[in-house]
């Protein structure tokens, strides 16, 4: 069983006084979350949250550069992001692959390092609507993971998680529905198992895309989806609170 996590991408908001103020309040409603709980704050306020939130809570970063350090201006490296106490980082997010031009190649590469540094990476795949509507979602799916697989080996994705974020969805206020998602998640499980069954079945795959309180348990009852990425509604502690708690049962 697949214990679930969810986990937060502030994208570019907050201070340090709103970090503070959101941390505080979520860690004083977690006695009850059952799932595990992850927040990726942007770089300069990882060291607040991560000084703040203990064990509990995974801190990680919302993408890093694909080489170990150099003459990269503006770029935060996997190393720093592992030294400051990140325990994972996103990488591949639609919104890098869309305006900062992560090739494929370089999420795969971005995914390497994460290991490399000692962190989890968070795989983003997900279809833009225009590639829904031409019926090639699983084709691009496909490709999104297979350029990892080909770069780090099935080997990696024992410690990975994967977050399917159809693009359409970001930030839209509207969610694929369950069963869209679970057909996604359904494949990208049984893409993976093609490579190694046991891997796949281990491997957490959580759905991003407008996910608030009024939809998470619906999405999270689906049999492959362990989880969530939240983007808006994690920067509401009350809202975040609720998607944790939405979480299915599991056994360890
Ligand atoms: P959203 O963002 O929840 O605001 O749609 C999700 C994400 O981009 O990870």
């Amino acid at each position: 069983m697949r214990r679930p996590l969810v986990v937060g991408n502030w994208k570019m908001h907050g201070t340090q006084a709103s970090a503070r103020a959101l941390v505080n309040a979520v860690l004083a409603g977690i006695s009850g979350v059952s799932a595990d709980v992850g927040m990726c704050p942007p770089f300069a306020l990882i060291p607040v949250v991560a000084d703040l939130v203990g064990p509990r809570v995974w801190v990680g970063g919302q993408d890093l550069h694909e080489q170990e350090a150099g003459a990269f201006t503006g770029e935060t490296s996997g190393v720093l992001l592992k030294d400051l106490g990140c325990r994972c980082v996103i990488v591949g997010h639609s919104e890098r692959r869309t305006l900062y031009g992560d090739t494929d190649t370089r999420v795969a590469e971005k995914f390497r390092r994460a290991q490399a540094c000692g962190l989890t990476p968070i795989l983003c795949v997900g279809e833009t609507l225009s590639e829904r509507e031409a019926g090639s979602t699983e084709g691009v799916i496909a490709r999104q993971l297979d350029a990892v697989v080909d770069c780090s080996g099935i080997g990696a994705f024992a410690d990975a998680i994967v977050a399917y974020e159809p693009v359409w969805a970001i930030g839209t206020g509207r969610n694929a529905s369950a069963r869209q998602a679970q057909l996604v998640h359904g494949f990208i499980r049984g893409r993976l198992a093609r490579r190694d069954a046991g891997i796949a079945d281990r491997l957490r795959i959580l759905y991003g895309g407008s996910v608030k309180a009024a939809n998470a348990g619906e999405l999270f009852a689906e049999p492959d989806i362990d989880g969530g990425l939240i983007g808006g509604a994690s920067l509401k502690a009350d809202e975040f609170l609720a998607i944790c708690g939405a979480v299915r049962a599991w056994t360890s």
